[in-house]
Protein backbone atom coordinates (compact mmCIF):
# COMPACT_ATOMS: atom_id res chain seq x y z
CA UNK A 1 0.00 0.00 0.00
CA UNK A 2 1.15 3.46 -0.99
CA UNK A 3 0.49 6.60 0.63
CA UNK A 4 0.01 10.18 -0.74
CA UNK A 5 -0.74 13.82 -0.33
CA UNK A 6 -3.33 15.00 -1.86
CA UNK A 7 -4.51 18.86 -0.95
CA UNK A 8 -8.08 21.08 -2.45
CA UNK A 9 -6.59 24.56 -3.27
CA UNK A 10 -8.50 27.47 -2.35
CA UNK A 11 -9.95 27.88 -5.68
CA UNK A 12 -11.63 24.88 -5.27
CA UNK A 13 -12.68 25.17 -1.17
CA UNK A 14 -14.01 28.84 -2.21
CA UNK A 15 -16.00 27.19 -5.12
CA UNK A 16 -18.03 24.29 -2.38
CA UNK A 17 -15.95 21.79 -4.79
CA UNK A 18 -14.34 20.43 -1.64
CA UNK A 19 -17.34 17.41 -0.97
CA UNK A 20 -17.60 16.97 -4.94
CA UNK A 21 -13.50 16.33 -4.96
CA UNK A 22 -13.39 14.20 -2.14
CA UNK A 23 -15.99 11.74 -3.56
CA UNK A 24 -14.10 11.28 -6.73
CA UNK A 25 -10.82 9.81 -4.45
CA UNK A 26 -13.84 8.11 -2.24
CA UNK A 27 -16.03 6.22 -4.78
CA UNK A 28 -12.77 5.42 -6.93
CA UNK A 29 -11.48 3.43 -3.88
CA UNK A 30 -9.02 5.36 -2.62
CA UNK A 31 -8.75 4.85 1.15
CA UNK A 32 -8.43 8.36 3.28
CA UNK A 33 -6.03 7.92 6.17
CA UNK A 34 -5.77 11.66 7.35
CA UNK A 35 -7.44 15.25 6.29
CA UNK A 36 -7.23 18.65 8.51
CA UNK A 37 -8.86 22.25 7.15
CA UNK A 38 -5.63 24.45 6.95
CA UNK A 39 -5.25 28.46 6.83
CA UNK A 40 -1.84 27.69 4.99
CA UNK A 41 0.75 30.11 6.39
CA UNK A 42 3.64 31.79 4.07
CA UNK A 43 6.65 29.80 6.10
CA UNK A 44 4.64 26.41 5.02
CA UNK A 45 3.60 27.16 1.53
CA UNK A 46 7.52 28.15 0.67
CA UNK A 47 8.45 24.29 2.45
CA UNK A 48 5.89 22.57 0.28
CA UNK A 49 6.67 24.56 -3.17
CA UNK A 50 10.25 24.96 -2.51
CA UNK A 51 10.84 22.67 -5.30
CA UNK A 52 9.60 25.47 -7.32
CA UNK A 53 11.21 28.46 -5.79
CA UNK A 54 13.48 29.05 -9.11
CA UNK A 55 10.49 29.26 -11.29
CA UNK A 56 8.83 32.16 -12.73
CA UNK A 57 5.08 31.42 -11.50
CA UNK A 58 6.49 30.90 -7.60
CA UNK A 59 5.48 33.89 -5.95
CA UNK A 60 2.13 33.60 -7.84
CA UNK A 61 1.85 30.13 -6.65
CA UNK A 62 2.13 31.08 -3.25
CA UNK A 63 -0.07 33.55 -3.07
CA UNK A 64 -2.68 31.39 -4.52
CA UNK A 65 -2.39 28.83 -1.85
CA UNK A 66 -2.29 31.15 0.89
CA UNK A 67 -4.94 32.92 -0.43
CA UNK A 68 -7.49 30.54 1.70
CA UNK A 69 -8.03 27.86 3.27
CA UNK A 70 -7.42 24.28 1.68
CA UNK A 71 -8.04 20.63 2.86
CA UNK A 72 -4.98 19.13 3.18
CA UNK A 73 -5.40 14.90 3.12
CA UNK A 74 -3.55 11.53 2.88
CA UNK A 75 -4.66 8.67 0.75
CA UNK A 76 -3.93 5.34 0.45
CA UNK A 77 -4.36 2.67 -1.48
CA UNK A 78 -2.26 0.08 -4.37
CA UNK A 79 -0.51 2.55 -6.62
CA UNK A 80 -2.15 5.76 -4.81
CA UNK A 81 0.24 8.76 -6.06
CA UNK A 82 -0.72 7.46 -9.43
CA UNK A 83 -3.72 6.72 -9.37
CA UNK A 84 -4.18 10.06 -7.35
CA UNK A 85 -2.74 11.92 -9.91
CA UNK A 86 -4.71 10.33 -12.98
CA UNK A 87 -7.97 11.02 -11.35
CA UNK A 88 -6.74 15.01 -11.01
CA UNK A 89 -5.76 15.37 -14.52
CA UNK A 90 -3.07 17.01 -16.59
CA UNK A 91 -1.57 20.19 -14.54
CA UNK A 92 -3.30 22.71 -16.95
CA UNK A 93 -7.01 21.76 -17.22
CA UNK A 94 -6.93 22.72 -20.56
CA UNK A 95 -4.94 19.66 -21.73
CA UNK A 96 -6.14 17.64 -18.98
CA UNK A 97 -8.98 14.39 -20.15
CA UNK A 98 -12.41 14.57 -19.68
CA UNK A 99 -13.76 12.83 -16.62
CA UNK A 100 -10.79 13.95 -14.41
CA UNK A 101 -10.93 16.53 -11.70
CA UNK A 102 -8.91 19.31 -13.00
CA UNK A 103 -10.91 18.88 -17.00
CA UNK A 104 -14.52 18.64 -15.15
CA UNK A 105 -14.03 21.48 -12.63
CA UNK A 106 -11.49 23.61 -14.02
CA UNK A 107 -10.14 25.89 -16.57
CA UNK A 108 -6.86 27.46 -15.61
CA UNK A 109 -3.24 26.46 -14.52
CA UNK A 110 -3.30 28.81 -11.81
CA UNK A 111 -6.67 27.78 -10.72
CA UNK A 112 -6.49 23.86 -11.08
CA UNK A 113 -8.32 23.15 -7.80
CA UNK A 114 -6.15 20.25 -6.29
CA UNK A 115 -2.39 19.30 -5.64
CA UNK A 116 -1.54 15.61 -5.72
CA UNK A 117 2.53 14.28 -4.52
CA UNK A 118 4.23 13.36 -7.79
CA UNK A 119 6.26 10.55 -6.78
CA UNK A 120 7.15 8.48 -3.51
CA UNK A 121 9.62 10.90 -2.16
CA UNK A 122 7.72 13.97 -2.56
CA UNK A 123 4.79 11.76 -0.94
CA UNK A 124 7.06 11.31 2.03
CA UNK A 125 8.17 14.35 2.30
CA UNK A 126 4.97 16.13 1.82
CA UNK A 127 2.57 14.39 4.53
CA UNK A 128 5.54 14.60 7.18
CA UNK A 129 5.46 18.41 6.43
CA UNK A 130 1.57 18.76 7.03
CA UNK A 131 0.91 15.77 9.31
CA UNK A 132 4.19 14.27 10.57
CA UNK A 133 5.34 10.55 10.35
CA UNK A 134 2.92 8.72 12.61
CA UNK A 135 -0.51 8.33 10.93
CA UNK A 136 -2.05 5.54 12.18
CA UNK A 137 -3.81 2.83 8.88
CA UNK A 138 -7.18 1.58 9.73
CA UNK A 139 -8.73 -1.67 8.13
CA UNK A 140 -12.07 -0.32 5.74
CA UNK A 141 -13.88 -3.77 5.78
CA UNK A 142 -14.87 -2.94 1.88
CA UNK A 143 -11.16 -3.27 1.45
CA UNK A 144 -11.02 -6.96 -0.21
CA UNK A 145 -13.74 -5.75 -2.52
CA UNK A 146 -11.51 -2.96 -3.71
CA UNK A 147 -7.92 -4.54 -3.66
CA UNK A 148 -7.15 -8.05 -4.71
P1 LIG B 1 0.61 20.00 -8.13
O1 LIG B 1 2.06 19.98 -7.68
O2 LIG B 1 -0.15 21.22 -7.63
O3 LIG B 1 -0.09 18.70 -7.87
O4 LIG B 1 0.58 20.15 -9.71
P2 LIG B 1 1.48 19.42 -10.75
O5 LIG B 1 2.43 18.46 -10.10
O6 LIG B 1 0.57 18.88 -11.79
O7 LIG B 1 2.29 20.65 -11.35
P3 LIG B 1 3.67 21.27 -10.87
O8 LIG B 1 4.57 21.32 -12.05
O9 LIG B 1 4.17 20.60 -9.63
O10 LIG B 1 3.23 22.77 -10.54
C1 LIG B 1 2.72 23.10 -9.25
C2 LIG B 1 1.60 24.08 -9.41
O11 LIG B 1 2.11 25.33 -9.86
C3 LIG B 1 1.15 25.96 -10.70
N1 LIG B 1 1.76 26.18 -11.99
N2 LIG B 1 1.60 27.29 -12.65
N3 LIG B 1 1.74 29.32 -14.62
C4 LIG B 1 2.40 28.20 -14.82
O12 LIG B 1 3.05 27.98 -15.81
C5 LIG B 1 2.31 27.17 -13.79
N4 LIG B 1 2.90 25.99 -13.82
C6 LIG B 1 2.56 25.38 -12.67
C7 LIG B 1 -0.04 25.03 -10.80
O13 LIG B 1 -1.01 25.42 -9.82
C8 LIG B 1 0.55 23.69 -10.45
O14 LIG B 1 -0.44 22.83 -9.95
MG1 LIG C 1 3.68 19.00 -8.49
Amino acid sequence: MERTFIMIKPDAVQRGLIGEIIRRFEQRGLKLVAMRFVHVSRALAEKHYAVHKERPFYAGLIEYITSGPVVAMVWEGTNAIQAARNTMGATNPVDAAPGTIRADLGMEIGRNLVHGSDGPETADFEIGLWFGDDIPGWERDADRWIFE
